[in-house]
């Protein structure tokens, strides 16, 4: 048995026993579109539905998220790598009863991992399938390996843009890499876009349209759209404070656009596929299955 063949073994015994989380990736061609933002409030929002809801901060080295909140982690993923800490340990509280676990910037050393590690890492963080009912990645923006890995092995991607004509040229060419992967299925995800710093309902549509007929025509690939969060004055001021909007502000326009979203999600959970490419062990078995480890 080679090193993929043992874990999707392991990952097919904890599929059986488990309860599987949704994961919803949150990505972006350009850095700065409101990803960090929409991961931390759509967790809020999803979490006052009454949803157990953990971010993973995948954004490496940067830290966004706990920036956004004022928090400091007590601790990171590399030390549950390194420093034989638990998925609990990392795992921070937030508000509303949200959890979040940093990348840290330790993560860099995580490339170069040995196989034991790499299976020590699946192990401890599919867990993740028990403690949570929804995962929230919050990813770097752009063409990178690392989001790119994470994008095609998800099955709920959100993929913000804004109306700045550089966002949306940059998250074409997202779409177009991914769609360039022989592993990537365009129907095995489910790619929502949201607009997000718009001026109203008709410019965040345009976004939309304006994307979706360059994706069908060109990349033949299906796009849905989730909807647009204007741009609020409210949400500046919220992360000049170091708190959420849907916190300091909940009736804001963007707390509240943030809210339709999560109801939005939670009534439509038809991005979930069935069986193995469900919950976070899904996730991972396809990320380790295209890298051939
Ligand atoms: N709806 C919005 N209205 C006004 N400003 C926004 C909005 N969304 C994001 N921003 C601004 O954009 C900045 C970048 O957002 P952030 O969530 O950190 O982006 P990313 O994670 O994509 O890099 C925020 O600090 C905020 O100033
Ligand atoms: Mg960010």
């Amino acid at each position: 048995m080679d090193q993929a063949d043992q874990l999707r073994n392991i990952i097919k015994q904890q599929n059986k026993q488990q309860h599987l989380a949704r994961v919803i990736t949150v990505t972006s061609g350009k850095g700065g579109v409101g990803k960090s933002n929409i991961s931390v409030n759509l967790a809020i929002q999803l979490s006052r539905l009454d949803k157990k809801v953990v971010i993973l901060d995948a954004d490496f080295g940067l830290a966004n998220v706990e920036v956004m909140l004022g928090i400091r982690p007590q601790y990171n993923l590399a030390d549950m790598m390194f420093k034989g800490k638990s998925l609990r340990d990392v795992i921070s509280a937030g508000p509303e009863n949200i959890g979040f676990i940093s990348g840290g910037s330790g993560l860099r050393e995580m490339t170069n991992l040995s196989r034991d590690q790499v299976q020590n890492l699946v192990r401890m963080i599919y867990g993740l399938d028990n403690i949570a009912d929804v995962v929230i990645i919050d990813t770097g923006a752009g063409i990178s390996d690392n989001v790119i890995e994470l994008v095609m092995a998800s099955s709920e991607v959100l993929l913000v843009a804004t109306p700045e004509p550089t966002s949306i040229t940059d998250a074409y060419a997202l779409l177009k890499t991914l769609c360039r992967k022989p592993e990537f299925y365009k129907n095995h995800s489910k790619i929502r876009m949201v607009a997000n710093r718009t001026h109203g309902y008709d410019e965040g549509k345009e976004l939309f349209d304006k994307l979706d007929t360059v994706v069908k025509k060109f990349l033949k690939m299906k796009m849905e759209y989730l909807g647009y969060i204007p741009y609020d004055e409210k949400l500046l001021k919220a992360v000049m404070k170091q708190l959420p909007v849907s916190l300091a502000y909940p009736n804001a326009a963007s707390s509240r656009a943030i809210l339709e979203m999560a109801m939005f999600l939670e009534n439509r959970k038809d991005g979930i596929e069935q069986g193995q490419s469900k919950g976070l062990s899904g996730l991972l078995t396809r990320m380790f299955h295209y890298k051939k480890v």
